[in-house]
C-alpha cells in the first residue's frame, strides 16, 4: 500500500495545470483554466481546472478529480502506476514496504516496543507483585476467571509512583518514549517521571495487528476516581479510531457473522467468559462512522447494545446517525436495549449465553429503530401529522447511501403515511439524479444569465456560516457526512471551503471550537464572524445533526440550481445550429416548466 502521507507529498509537488496542460490544450479563463473535455465529445469547453484547489471538473460529463485521477483516466492507468509515473516526473520515489521505514515509522516502532514492555510488566505484576492479592481478589470478586484474564492480557499496575518507571530504567528503555506513549507523566517540579497507571487492573488495547497501543485501567476500590483511566492519545493511539476487543474477536473465529458493540471493558470480558466471544467496546466515546466501517470490515452485521434508560436511548440515536451513512447493501445493524439497571456484564452472568443470544435475535432491526425514532416525533396520525413526520425523516434519509435499504425505508414510510413513494421522495427533497427534478424557482433563475456567481455567493455564504457554527459546537458531526455530499460540495469554490472543513473535522483528532476557528482562518483563509463564535448553541446533538443535514441539502440544491442556470444561460447564447440534440432537449424542457 502506498502511504497516504506520500500521496499528500506528491500532490503538493506537482501542478495539475502542468499535468493536464501537457496532455490537452488548456486556456486560461479568469481564475480558472478550461478546455474541451477529453472524456466526452463536446464542441464548447465545459472542462475546467481549478489551480488553487488542484481539482478538475467537467460540467458536461461530471468527471472530476485530482492529478492522479486525471492520469488514471486519461492515460488509462491503475492507481499505483499513475502514482509511480507522477512521482518519477518530480523525482520522488514511491515508498515500498522495504523503504517505508521513515523516521515516523521508526518512532512508532519504538512506542510499540515500550508499550509491549509495559504490558509485560503489568501482566507479570498480576502474577508476582507483593501486593497482587488486592487485584486478584478484585477480579475474583467479579468472577473473572484466570483463563479469560490471560486471553485478554489483563494486568496489574502496582501502587506506588514509580513501579513502571523503575522497571523501564532497569531495562534501559528511554523514558521519553514512555512519556510519549502516555505510560508515565512528568513530575510537576520538572525533574523525573511517575507512573500514570497506579493500583489499577489494566486492560491492554491492541490495534488490528495485535500491537499494544494503549491501556485502560480500572480502580480496585469503587470509591476511587476516575473509575476508568485510559491512555492519552499518542502517535499510535487514537481513541476515536480504536475499538476494544476487535482484534480478539477477529482472532476467535475465522469468519464472523456478527459483532456486538457494548459500552465497557468489563462487558466485553464477561461476555467473552460466557462464550459470547464476538463483542467489542468503544473507549468511553460515542461510536462514529469510521469505527462502524471498520467493524463492518470484520462482519456484515452489528448489534449495538444499550442500557434501557434515557442515556442508552440517546446513545442509540447517536449510533443510528453514525451507522446510516455506512449502510451499504448487504450490511445489517440491530439495536438491542437491556432491561433497566442492567449492563451486558450483569445480565450475562444472570441469564447466560442462550438468553443473550435470543436477546440478540429479538433486537430491533435498523428499520424498526429508524421508524421508532421518527414516530416518537409524530404528534398526531392526521395527514398533516404524517406529512410533518415525513419531513422530520428527511435528514435521516439523506444520510443513507443509495441502495436497497434506502428503498425499503422509503417504501415503509410510504406505507405508514399512505403517501405514494414517488411523491414522498419529492416531498422529502431526496437527491435525484435527474436534473429535471430541480425546484422550479431555480429553473426560472436561468433567465438571469451571468450574474450567477455573485448571486451564488450571497445565497451560499449564510448557509456556510450556519454550518460552521454547528460544527464549532459539535465537530464530531463532520464524521457523519456522506462522501458523495462532500464531493458534490467540493466542486464549487464557495462550498468547497465547507467540504474541506467537514473532511478535516472527520479525519482530525481532538477537534474543538478553537481548532475549527484556527483551521478556517489559517487553512481556508475564512474569517468566522465574531457573533457566531460567541453564540451559545442550545440544540441537542440530534437536532444539530438534522440542522446540518438540512443546511447541506439546501447548499447542494442551491449550487445545482446555479450550475443549471449557468448551463442554460450559456446555451441560450448559442445559435440553434450549434446546439447538440441533448442541449436542445435541455433547453426545450426548461421552457416547458411553468415559471412561478
Ligand atoms: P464496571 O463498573 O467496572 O462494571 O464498569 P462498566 O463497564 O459497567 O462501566 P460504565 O458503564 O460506567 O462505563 C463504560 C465504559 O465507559 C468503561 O469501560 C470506560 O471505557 C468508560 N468509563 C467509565 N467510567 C470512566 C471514567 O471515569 N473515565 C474514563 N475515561 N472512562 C470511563
Ligand atoms: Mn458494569
Amino acid at each position: 500500500m502506498i502511504p497516504p502521507h506520500f500521496i499528500d507529498e506528491l500532490l503538493s509537488r506537482i501542478d495539475l495545470v502542468d499535468v493536464i496542460g501537457s496532455r490537452i490544450d488548456l486556456k486560461r479563463t479568469g481564475q480558472r483554466f478550461s478546455a474541451l473535455c477529453p472524456f466526452h465529445d463536446e464542441r464548447s469547453p465545459s472542462f475546467s481546472v481549478n489551480q488553487d484547489k488542484q481539482f478538475y471538473h467537467c460540467f458536461g460529463c461530471k468527471s472530476s478529480g485530482n492529478a492522479i485521477k486525471f492520469i488514471m483516466e486519461f492515460d488509462g492507468l491503475d492507481f499505483p502506476t499513475a502514482v509511480k509515473g507522477l512521482s518519477e516526473s518530480v523525482g520522488l520515489k514511491v515508498p515500498t514496504e522495504e523503504n517505508a521505514d521513515t523516521s515516523q515509522q521508526q518512532k512508532k516502532n519504538r512506542l510499540y516496543k515500550v508499550l509491549e514492555e509495559a504490558n509485560l510488566f503489568f501482566k507479570t505484576s498480576l502474577r508476582d507483585h507483593p501486593e497482587k492479592q488486592k487485584a486478584v481478589s478484585y477480579l475474583k470478586g467479579r468472577s473473572v476467571t484466570g483463563s479469560i484474564a490471560r486471553d485478554l492480557g489483563l494486568g496489574y499496575a502496582p501502587p506506588g509512583w514509580n513501579g513502571l518507571v523503575a522497571h523501564l530504567e532497569k531495562k534501559e528503555i528511554s523514558l521519553d518514549e514512555a512519556l510519549e506513549a502516555g505510560l508515565i507523566a512528568r513530575k510537576d517540579n520538572g525533574s523525573g517521571f511517575y507512573d500514570r497507571f497506579r493500583d489499577r487492573v489494566t486492560f491492554p488495547i491492541v490495534d488490528l495487528r495485535g500491537r499494544v497501543i494503549g491501556f485502560g485501567g480500572r480502580v480496585l476500590d469503587d470509591e476511587a476516581k476516575p473509575k476508568y483511566l485510559n491512555s492519552p492519545e499518542s502517535l499510535v493511539f487514537q481513541k476515536s479510531r480504536e475499538i476494544y476487543g476487535l482484534y480478539e474477536a477477529r482472532n476467535n473465529s475465522r469468519k464472523l457473522d456478527i459483532i456486538m458493540v457494548v459500552e465497557g471493558y468489563m462487558d466485553v470480558l464477561a461476555l467473552s467468559q460466557n462464550k459470547i466471544d464476538f463483542s467489542v467496546a468503544t473507549l468511553g466515546t460515542a461510536i462514529n462512522s469510521q469505527q462502524i466501517k471498520s467493524i463492518f470490515r470484520t462482519a456484515p452485521s452489528i448489534v449495538f447494545c444499550f442500557d434501557g434508560d434515557l442515556a442508552g436511548r440517546n446513545g442509540a440515536s447517536k449510533a443510528l446517525l453514525a451507522a446510516l451513512p455506512v449502510m451499504e447493501d448487504g450490511l445489517s445493524a440491530k439495536f438491542m436495549f437491556l432491561p433497566d439497571g442492567e449492563d451486558p456484564d450483569s445480565l450475562i452472568r444472570k441469564e447466560g449465553k442462550e438468553k443473550m443470544l435470543s436477546r440478540i435475535q429479538d433486537s430491533k432491526t435498523l428499520t424498526e429503530f429508524f421508524f421508532d425514532e421518527i414516530e416518537t416525533k409524530i404528534s398526531s396520525r392526521t395527514p398533516e401529522g404524517m406529512a410533518a413526520a415525513a419531513k422530520k425523516a428527511a435528514p435521516l434519509f439523506n444520510l443513507l447511501p443509495n441502495g436497497v435499504l434506502k428503498e425499503i425505508l422509503i417504501n415503509t414510510l410510504a406505507e405508514k403515511t399512505g403517501v405514494d413513494s414517488v411523491k414522498l421522495q419529492n416531498r422529502l427533497g431526496l437527491e435525484s439524479t435527474s436534473s429535471d427534478s430541480l425546484p422550479q424557482s431555480y429553473v426560472s433563475a436561468s433567465s438571469q444569465s451571468y450574474q450567477s456567481y455573485s448571486i451564488s455567493k450571497d445565497k451560499v455564504r449564510p448557509l456556510i456560516d450556519q454550518a460552521i457554527e454547528i460544527l464549532m459546537a459539535n465537530p464530531e458531526l463532520g464524521a457523519n457526512i456522506e462522501q458523495g455530499v462532500l464531493d458534490e460540495l467540493s466542486r464549487d469554490p464557495e462550498t468547497g471551503l465547507l467540504s474541506d472543513l467537514l473532511t478535516w473535522t472527520r479525519d482530525a483528532e481532538n477537534v474543538d471550537q478553537e481548532r475549527v476557528l484556527r483551521y478556517c482562518r489559517e487553512k481556508l483563509n475564512y474569517q468566522v464572524s465574531k457573533h457566531l463564535v460567541n453564540r451559545e448553541v442550545v440544540l441537542s446533538i440530534g437536532e444539530l445533526s438534522k440542522e446540518l443535514g438540512d443546511l447541506l441539502k439546501k447548499l447542494l440544491i442551491t449550487i445545482k440550481g446555479f450550475r443549471r442556470s449557468e448551463l442554460l444561460s450559456n446555451l441560450t447564447k448559442k445559435s440553434l445550429k450549434d446546439l447538440t440534440e441533448d442541449e436542445k432537449k435541455i433547453l426545450s424542457n426548461s421552457y416547458k416548466k411553468p415559471i412561478q
